[in-house]
């Protein structure tokens, strides 16, 4: 059977200009049931008619394309060949001319199952007409042949649009391979419903695509009589055909500017922001402030207000205070109407603490164990995500102590309150910075906290179980080091509350990176579809994250589960 693979032409360019015929091909999958009656000889004539055939040909003339294609849907190739009015006006302009479509083992490996799931549905609706009305069988094997029939529906229209398409575009690309010359022009012959689908395939491999939907209109050349005879109707009339063109770049795309204050623009983003459904990402790497402006200048007044709408700035970099240092900058550069979305998550830092945090909070009042912002928290960690969480906490009203724990550091309580002063004059917070770099002073922070959260470095352990040990009272501890060794010893990745030392409940890395993930992509995806010129930070985050653990996102909260059997309605 042979394989669907759709990959880009390498060393050509391919232009395809798609027509869009006034009929839909006929296809089916599997043959349905009723034999197909066309209700009416005007809507169903599936031939196409003198006016299109001229704007074809004219279009060939103009165009000069290397080969034309059309889909085959139901006809035999003979048909296709031998009865096909656009296959004998390409034959006489000597263009090739080819029928693109899905393989026939392909369609027949679908139809079969649509075909198994048709007998269940078909049996289910036998049994059915035997059961008494009002039983609870009757109620949820109704409910399993709805979700049968929803399923061969979709299976359909999947066979129909995705599975198509990715044939009929496979078999354009093809042509255009097979072709001895690197600049390629094809016209695509299509019906109305693939044009769209095709299209985006198409342009997914960097095709360069035109659409043209030629229009008709009745133009008459003499007055009409109310009672004219047919042959005058006629004489007076003539069709006309006007071409409606749209290229690729019509519909503005979702563009993410990707300023990464790092020499490496980090791939985890870059891929997050494709995923979320930008249609290109622009990294820059080592961006400072004036790169910057320079960047968000040339960016934004090439757009026009719809434009803006879709595009969106990423600042990223391990470093916190550039990063915000660079968000300032775009900010300020911007002004109504270009105001786009900006985004800042330094390394990511901002969407794991906010996960750290809103994680920490929800399992504190789900475990009965009072408020986190009655809490005081040991955050273990200098860095950007340690930063972000000691602010976090300290708005919310915790008692806060940030702990470089850095045996290597030379300068220990000099940059511990150096810190506790930029956290106080740069975000507003009072966060007393801590130097703790033996296991006696790590014992002591730990045994003054209630929660403990660890931000340190990847693969260095900090916070051991002879430590542990010496613990008094109940603690909750969160860790974000997901490399081995992990942050604290006894922890495990997945942990979520457990008890893994006597009295301390755990977080483990992967819980909160899971919800971190599901962050970033919700903040991604928003910032692409809202255009409002938001900013989204570490604030932004933290009540996301909150709506997520609450199952209070749209579709989430939609959800429902109804068991068999159900409880009697009162
Ligand atoms: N799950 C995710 O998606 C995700 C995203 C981002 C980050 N993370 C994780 O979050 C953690 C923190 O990341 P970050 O970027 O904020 O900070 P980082 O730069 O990775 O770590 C900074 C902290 O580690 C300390 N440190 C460095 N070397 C040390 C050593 N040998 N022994 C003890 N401490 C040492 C630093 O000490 P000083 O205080 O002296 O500077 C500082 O407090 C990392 O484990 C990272 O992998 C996870």
């Amino acid at each position: 059977m042979k394989a669907l693979e759709i990959t880009p032409l390498e060393g050509k360019t391919l232009r395809v200009i798609i027509v869009e015929k006034e009929y839909s091909e006929p296809f089916w999958i599997a043959e349905p049931t009723n034999n197909y009656t066309p209700k009416n000889i005007l809507s169903s004539r599936f031939k196409p008619s003198v006016a299109f055939c001229s704007f074809f040909e004219k279009l060939i003339d103009e165009v000069k394309p290397d080969f034309i294609t059309e889909e085959l849907g139901n006809r035999s190739t003979k048909e296709f060949n031998e009865n096909n009015v656009l296959a004998q006006i390409s034959q006489k302009a000597k263009i090739p001319f080819f029928a693109t479509d899905v393989d026939e083992n392909a369609r027949g490996y679908v139809a079969s199952l649509i075909q198994e799931k048709k007998q269940l549905r078909d049996k289910i609706l036998k049994a059915l007409e035997e059961m008494p009305e009002n039983s609870a069988e009757k109620e949820y094997l109704i409910a399993y042949g709805q979700c049968l029939q929803q399923e061969i529906e979709e299976l359909e229209h999947e066979a129909k649009f995705t599975v198509r398409e990715s044939w009929i575009v496979m078999g354009i690309l093809e042509n255009a391979r097979s072709l001895e010359k690197t600049e390629i022009t094809c016209l695509h012959i299509s019906s109305p419903e693939h044009v769209n689908g095709v299209k985006k395939l198409l342009e997914s491999v960097d095709v360069d695509v035109e659409t043209i939907q030629p229009t008709k209109k009745l133009v008459f050349t003499k007055e009409k009589t109310p009672m004219a005879e047919i042959e005058d109707l006629l004489r007076s009339m003539q069709i006309q055909v006007k071409p409606v063109i749209k290229s690729s770049s019509e519909e503005a795309p979702y563009i993410l500017f990707f300023l990464d204050t790092d020499k490496r623009a980090s791939p985890f983003d870059i891929c997050m922001a494709y995923d979320a459904g930008f249609s290109v990402v622009v990294p820059y790497e080592n961006v400072t402030t004036d790169e910057a402006k320079k960047i968000v200048q040339d960016a934004i007044f090439s757009r026009d207000p719809k434009g803006i709408k879709r595009t969106c700035f990423f600042i990223g970099g391990k470093d916190m205070e550039k990063a915000e240092e660079v968000l300032k900058v775009v900010r300020e550069t911007m002004f109504p109407p270009f105001q786009a979305n900006t985004i800042i998550d330094p390394a990511g830092a901002y969407t794991t603490a906010a996960a750290m945090v809103a994680k920490i909070e929800d399992a504190i009042v789900k475990a009965k164990l009072g408020n986190l912002k009655d809490k005081r928290v040991a955050v273990f960690g200098t860095g950007a995500v340690g930063r972000v969480a000691a602010i976090l906490l300290a708005k919310l009203g915790c008692t806060v102590k940030i702990v470089s724990p850095n045996p290597d550091r030379k300068d220990g309580d000099e940059y511990a309150s150096k810190l506790s002063a930029l956290l106080r004059e740069r975000y507003g917070v009072d966060v007393e910075g801590v130097f703790a770099p033996t296991p006696e002073k790590k014992v002591e922070i730990i045994n003054d906290a209630d929660v403990i959260l660890c931000a340190s470095v990847a693969g260095v352990r900090i916070i051991t179980k002879d430590m542990l040990e010496a613990v008094k009272f109940v603690k909750v501890m969160a860790d974000v080091n997901a490399v081995p060794p992990l942050g604290v010893e006894g922890m495990k990745l997945d942990d979520d509350m457990r008890e893994f030392a006597p009295g301390i409940f755990g977080i483990g890395p992967l819980t909160i990176g899971r919800l971190k993930y599901k962050l970033e992509r919700e903040i991604l995806k928003e910032a692409r579809r809202n255009g409002k010129g938001t900013v989204y930070n570490y604030n932004y985050a933290m009540e996301l994250a909150r709506k997520i653990l609450k199952g209070e996102l749209p579709a989430a909260k939609l959800a429902v589960t109804v068991s068999y059997p159900p409880k009697e309605r009162k």
